[in-house]
């Protein structure tokens, strides 16, 4: 907070301000404003994913109460790992300071103090949280009023000649109304051209799936096996099980905004490839709507050294009981080979309550990658570690998740039903990605066409999420 310069005063004060100097008073506009320019506005703006905007002194008086309230609790900005596992730079939380700060506004009546003290009122594009060097946009893709659960897999041309580095990138739905999430992965002309000629309309999918509409399910006689470090290694299993590797530039969930990876670290969509747009639509309305989901990229400027890909950790056999309010479900995966671990994201659906990575190296020894220990759906964050570091080869990644499928999980969509691993919301998913880069350095200006040394296969559909 010391850039804005009120660290005597701020000294004086704890977070619950009692010891505000008598001859201070705390305003707006010196102030509060600029914490809620640099921590809030970013959502908190008109047209944003916040009911709210905190932008003028207007908009956020009524709210002073529930700004303090929020920001006391540390429910906002939103954040849900456990900071005392791992070291994050997308870290959002606010220091004691401003939550200090914020206190003893409201507790002086939040004033408004002088509007010549407001710092520069931030300017946000049309949905953006970073200034894309390029947009991708999918055709008109209208959704049947009603129509809840529907997977819409859509492929559009880069038209890249040549390879390109992404450094962050962002989804914006086209109508939040109805994009539960989408997924872009990059994927080659050939598996996009693949891709469409199979018949998505079979209703059995294979052994252990079935479909109805658009979205897969588990069989209910499928095997059961809530502890992925003993489901068997090879056979019928495996192949659902974990470690699809993907090429994800963004996604969009809930709560999740533009992901901007480290400098030096890219993902590289060759020349050529396509990018699949998985759009979960959810139509709650009563009419027809039309959306154009957003991909904006924007281009690594600095070198390159490393090339990002992403490990899709899944266990997709348990069996969550009715009612079942604390049940345990593990995944497990060892590392094929050395890997810079870079990134984290849990994904669960409604029942997810809490989410740990352990890795057990090589040597035995054990330790705590990261925690998220209590899950919201609502906000899917993908935590980008402040430090990059090895996990050798042989690395076990062990995945502990919890599902509350009881009455008193105010998001259980129902409680009575025996849960499996499905595509809609109301049914589940346990997976823990880990984004990665090879150990040894990339040489951007190398020739790729003839493969991707740091993979084994690009992003297959995986169709989970
Ligand atoms: C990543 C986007 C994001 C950021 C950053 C963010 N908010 Fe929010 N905020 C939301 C969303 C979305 C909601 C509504 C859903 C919810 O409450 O979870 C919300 C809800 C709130 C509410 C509750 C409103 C109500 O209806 O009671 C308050 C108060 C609030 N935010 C204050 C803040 C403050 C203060 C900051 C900064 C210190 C902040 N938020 C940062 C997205 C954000």
């Amino acid at each position: 907070m010391n850039k804005w310069g009120y660290v005597g005063l701020l000294l004086a004060i704890t977070v619950r301000g009692q010891d505000i100097p008598a001859n201070k008073t705390v305003t707006f506009s010196k102030d509060v404003a600029p914490i809620l320019y640099q921590n809030c506005t970013v959502c908190h703006h008109p047209n944003d994913i916040a009911p709210m905007s905190l932008l003028t002194y207007k908009d956020a008086r009524p709210w002073a109460a529930a700004i303090r309230q929020a920001v006391v609790q540390r429910q906002m900005p939103p954040w849900h790992a456990d900071p005392h596992v791992g070291d994050y730079i997308n870290d959002p939380r606010l220091s004691d300071e401003a939550i200090a700060t914020i206190v003893a506004w409201v507790k002086g009546g939040a004033p408004e103090g002088d509007p010549n003290d407001l710092p520069p009122t931030p300017v946000y594009h049309d949905g953006w949280h970073i200034k894309p060097d390029v947009v991708f946009t999918i055709p008109e893709t209208t959704v049947a009023a009603g129509n809840q659960d529907e997977y819409e897999y859509i492929y559009v041309p880069t038209n890249f000649t040549e390879d390109k580095w992404v450094h962050a990138a962002e989804v914006v739905p086209g109508d939040r109304r109805i994009v539960h999430h989408a997924t872009v992965s990059v994927v080659s002309a050939e598996e996009a051209h693949k891709f469409l000629a199979t018949d998505r309309g079979a209703s059995d999918v294979d052994r252990f799936h079935f479909r109805t509409g658009k979205v897969n399910h588990t069989k209910p006689d499928a095997p059961v096996s809530d502890d992925g470090c003993v489901t068997p290694a090879s056979g019928p299993l495996k192949e659902y099980t974990s470690g699809a590797i993907n090429h994800v530039p963004s996604i969009y969930l809930p709560g999740h905004l533009a992901e901007t990876r480290p400098a030096g670290y890219a993902l590289r969509i060759p020349a050529g490839s396509y990018l699949q747009f998985q759009i979960h639509y959810s139509n709650r309305l009563n009419q027809e709507l039309a959306d154009r989901t957003s991909i904006g990229i924007v281009f690594a400027k600095e070198p390159v050294t490393h090339e990002v890909a992403q490990y899709e950790i899944w266990n997709n056999w348990f069996l969550i009981p009715p009612g079942d309010g604390n049940h345990k479900v593990t995944s497990c995966f060892t590392l094929p080979k050395d890997v810079m671990a870079v990134a984290y994201t849990a994904h669960m659906h409604f029942r997810g309550k809490s989410m740990e990575t352990e890795a057990i190296f090589p040597d035995g020894h054990r330790e705590e990658l990261f925690n998220v220990p209590k899950y919201d759906f609502r906000w899917q964050e993908t935590y980008f570690l402040k430090h990059q570091f090895v996990l050798p080869k042989g690395t076990k990644l062990v995945t502990t998740a919890y599902f509350d499928n009881s009455a008193n999980n105010p998001l259980n969509p129902d409680p009575t039903k025996a849960i499996r691993w499905g595509e809609p919301s109301n049914e589940e998913m346990m997976g823990f990605w880990l984004a990665y880069a090879d150990v040894s350095p990339v040489s951007p200006t190398k020739d790729f066409s003839k493969g991707n040394p740091s993979d084994d296969a690009l992003g297959k559909p995986s169709g989970n999420k």
